[in-house]
């Protein structure tokens, strides 16, 4: 019967498997399970794969969307890999097609999703160095799927040689731009993952980009980081580059409790930048779920689905498709 519903232990007792492994699943967002009921299906799924399913809704119609978002701030640690994993998640849920990129050589992004490519495959190092060798854009050859059911152009440590190149290259702020062109208009949205720099791939990336999310926590460095940030967002918005690049807005990560210090740096977000950022109304709070979800390689949205954590990148999703028009 499609439709039929079992108890956690009558599944137990009809799988003949232990009543607390599935139980432990369904906790953590392994087993799919709706008040705590549980179809077959389901249950024979995940025993087959051990691993949550994938949550992807049904395919958009229409064009592609074919918008570009730059995740970026100086500072590091503020997630932006984080952020971008689990954003691209939502929107994949959404049945949004998503592609990632992920320019830093630490490739915290390319490995929370578990890829790990050998050396001798594409990546986003291979095509960069072929397009300035010789003008071929051959982003493609490197996208791979990853287990969040977005798609992803994988960095590699050889980025870090990256600057040194880039500095002989001719248009070199275009260069992300020009190798994302033959591919845009597959995707709705390209969500590109940044370094905590202002280099040249970083400001490549903000050319490219129609957005740019700033992930912030409230601390003063993040402060400084970001009108820092917001100034590199200005330099490439000359004619030329990329005039149009917008702000989709700042988000507040990693949140801990609502302390007098967190509400002053809330007013100095509204004072000294409100006119030119807003603050998202989705803010991250501190989740040790999010932080074991990534350590497991997957989203906070199969790791535990019911979550504050799932349940505010849901958010997020739908304040960044409202900033994007749709
Ligand atoms: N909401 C959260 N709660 C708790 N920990 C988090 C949260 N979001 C991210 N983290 C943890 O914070 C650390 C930094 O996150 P992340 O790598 O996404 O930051 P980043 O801005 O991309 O860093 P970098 O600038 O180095 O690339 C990671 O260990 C991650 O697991
Ligand atoms: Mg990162």
């Amino acid at each position: 019967m499609e439709d039929e519903l079992l108890s956690i232990k009558d599944a137990a007792l009809r799988f003949g498997v232990k009543y607390d492994r599935l139980r432990r699943a369904a906790y953590d967002g392994r087993l799919i399970t709706t008040d705590n009921l549980v179809t077959p299906a389901e249950v024979e799924r995940f025993l087959r794969e051990g691993r949550p399913r994938l949550t992807v809704g049904p395919r958009r119609e229409g064009d592609p969307m074919g918008k570009i978002v730059a995740i970026a701030l100086v500072k590091g640690g503020v997630a932006k890999s984080t952020t971008t994993l689990n954003l691209a998640a939502a929107l994949t849920e959404r049945g949004l097609r998503v592609l990632m990129i992920d320019t830093d050589h630490q490739c915290s992004l390319t490995f929370a999703l578990g890829v790990r490519p050998k050396s001798s495959d594409e990546n986003l190092y291979t095509v960069i160095h072929r397009y300035i060798t010789d003008y071929e854009p051959t982003l493609e050859q490197a996208i791979v799927r990853t287990n969040i059911g977005a798609d992803l152009v994988p960095a590699s440590i050889r980025l870090s040689t990256m600057e040194d190149e880039l500095l002989h290259a001719t248009q070199r702020e275009l260069v992300l731009k020009s190798l994302l062109a033959p591919v845009v208009r597959r995707y709705d949205v390209i969500l590109i993952d940044t370094p905590p720099a202002n280099n040249h791939l970083v400001r490549a990336a903000l050319v490219a980009a129609d957005q740019v999310i700033l992930p912030m926590e409230a601390d003063s460095v993040s402060l400084e980081s970001l009108a820092l940030t917001l100034a590199n967002i200005h330099r490439m918005r000359r004619p030329g580059l990329n005039p149009d690049l917008r702000i989709a807005g700042v988000l507040l990560t990693r949140v801990q409790a609502q302390t007098n210090f967190h509400r002053e740096v809330m007013d100095v977000l509204q004072s000294d930048f409100g006119d030119q950022a807003r603050l998202f109304s989705t803010q991250i709070k501190n989740s040790v779920r999010i932080r074991e979800s990534l350590a497991s390689h997957q989203s906070i949205l199969t790791y535990e689905p019911k979550g504050p954590g799932a349940t505010a990148y849901r958010a997020l999703a739908e304040e960044v498709l409202h900033e994007l028009g749709e």
